[in-house]
């Protein structure tokens, strides 16, 4: 007994197979291009996202007995909006990306309208350009044939894993779940129902969007004409990051992972009280029972960590891959007081400012590229302590997993700036691991989250040092480096 489980990511799809025993039997992965049409601006062509999720299934199929899968699990970047026609399933547009900052102008109107405090109190979240609402009305604005045919429902609007379902199931179904709607500004944080009043602020209609379904049971079943020639049920769906801590199988009130994937994302388990914090942390739905027991979170989502690392590859063209980064910082003993602020589109938590931008400062005629790279690094564990900072009760150790996880040096630097041990597990994958848990739970593979929980294993847990003094006082350089990338795009 096996699940596929589908993490269709910012940068690329993975998909794997998970057994019984939790062990991943096999993995495929396709990389998708990014377009960046104007500064600032961040889109993905749907079809391409579907072309990957098809690779990366084949890929992994050919791996494996099918025979033994029992259902689906997807899981997806969150935010990211789409459009597609109910019929041919093609789309007029690409998808508007969440790193994208178009929409800060009109985030800014809505504020001076007087509609962020109304909008925090049903969403639990802010009015940023990261969240889905804010880019419908962008679209609706700038490109009002193609919206016209959003009002007469000839296209249907959604986020990735609504979008993969309808491609999959041949546009049968049109669902989401609670952990994608809660990220588009139009759901209800109490209710885990679309509403009407945001719909109507944003200007999207309600009959454009997708039907909320659990996160768990039979949800869809897939054509295999449009897929692989599988019928199979999609038992599981969930945002990547609700996924993740789902997959750290932290079900309890309190328990809390840390994902380094483009972004990093840290959730706390916050069980069935709607949380609120005015500290810069994000309230969410984290999953919603079949029986309608709605789970919340608290997240800092930062919005560039290895999409920072992907830089230093692809745009300044100074390492070779990700994985050799943990090697070139090691050749210096520190960044020499080179700080790089990865603001890249803008800060997420707990700065908020759509308007900064990266910034490297503390360059001499000493500095290499192992400094930058090293500082690269520190940015991470430096973002991810700020979100800690915030959050209302101190941790006694972070779980972590995605890809950078995997990178020993920031492991490390990452306990000592926290102040807490760093818990590595022996599946990193735990994005997509959540998705099959949760596909699992959907089809009977696993009948409890008991049952799920010990799956989970230790691979190695990254202790502190004692050098206090140095740790902080780096911070306090990384924080008058923010401060000074505040606003840039302003200027
Ligand atoms: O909120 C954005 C998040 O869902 C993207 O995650 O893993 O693609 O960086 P990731």
């Amino acid at each position: 007994m096996s699940i596929l489980a589908i993490d269709a990511g910012t940068t690329g799809v993975t998909a794997v197979v998970v057994t019984r025993d939790g062990r991943i039997a096999a993995k495929g992965y396709q990389e998708f291009a990014q377009h960046f049409p104007r500064p600032g601006w961040v889109e993905h062509s749907p079809e391409e996202i579907w072309q990957a999720t098809l690779e990366a299934c084949r890929e992994v199929l050919a791996q494996v007995d099918r025979a033994e899968l029992e259902g689906i699990g997807i899981t997806n970047q969150r935010e990211t909006v789409l459009l597609w026609d109910r019929e041919t399933l093609g789309s007029p547009r690409r998808a508007i990306v969440w790193q994208d900052r178009r929409t800060a102008d009109v985030c800014t109107r809505l504020r001076e309208a007087g509609h962020e405090e109304r909008v925090t109190e049903l969403t639990g979240l802010r009015l940023d350009p990261y969240f889905s609402g804010t880019k419908l009305a962008w679209i609706a604005e700038h490109e009002p044939h193609t919206w016209a045919l959003v009002e007469d429902g000839r296209y249907a609007v959604g986020t990735v894993d609504s979008y993969l379902v309808a491609r999959m199931t041949r546009g049968l179904h049109h669902v989401t779940d609670v952990s994608n709607a809660c990220r588009t500004l139009l759901m209800d944080l109490s209710t885990g129902d679309w509403s009407e009043e945001l719909c109507s602020l944003f200007g999207v209609p309600r009959d454009a969007l997708p039907d909320l379904v659990p996160n768990w049971g039979e949800l869809a079943v897939t054509d295999p004409r449009s897929f692989l020639d599988l019928s199979l049920p999609i038992a599981g769906l969930a945002g990547d990051q609700q996924s993740a801590l789902f997959g750290q199988t932290c079900f309890d009130v309190g328990d809390s992972k840390c994902t380094y994937g483009t972004g990093s994302f840290i959730l706390t388990n916050c069980g069935t009280e709607l949380p609120r914090s005015d500290a810069g942390l994000l309230s969410t739905a984290a999953w919603r029972s079949p029986d309608g027991e709605l789970t919340y979170a608290l997240e800092g989502a930062i919005f560039v960590t290895g999409a920072a690392v992907q830089w230093l590859r692809d745009g300044l063209q100074i390492v070779g891959s990700a994985a050799e980064t943990a090697a070139i910082a090691a050749t210096v003993p520190s960044s020499e007081g080179v700080v790089f602020v990865p603001a890249l589109t803008g800060l997420g938590a707990p700065d908020w400012d759509p308007h900064a931008r990266g910034l490297i400062i503390g360059v001499t005629r000493g500095t290499t590229r192992a400094h930058l790279v090293r500082a690269t690094l520190e940015a991470i564990a430096f973002e991810v302590r700020d979100v800690l900072e915030t959050m209302p009760a101190a941790l006694s150790s972070l779980r972590v997993d995605g890809g950078a996880s995997a990178n020993d040096l920031l492991c490390q630097v990452q306990a000592d700036q926290i102040g807490v041990p760093v818990e590595r597990p022996r599946l990193v994958e735990t994005t997509a691991l959540g998705a099959a848990f949760l596909a699992g739970l959907g089809t009977g593979v696993w009948s409890s989250t008991d049952e799920l929980r010990d799956t989970w294993a230790l691979d190695r847990s990254f202790t502190p040092g004692r050098d206090r003094t140095a740790y902080d006082s780096a911070h306090a350089r990384w924080r008058a480096a923010v401060e000074r990338s505040k606003g840039w795009a302003l200027v």
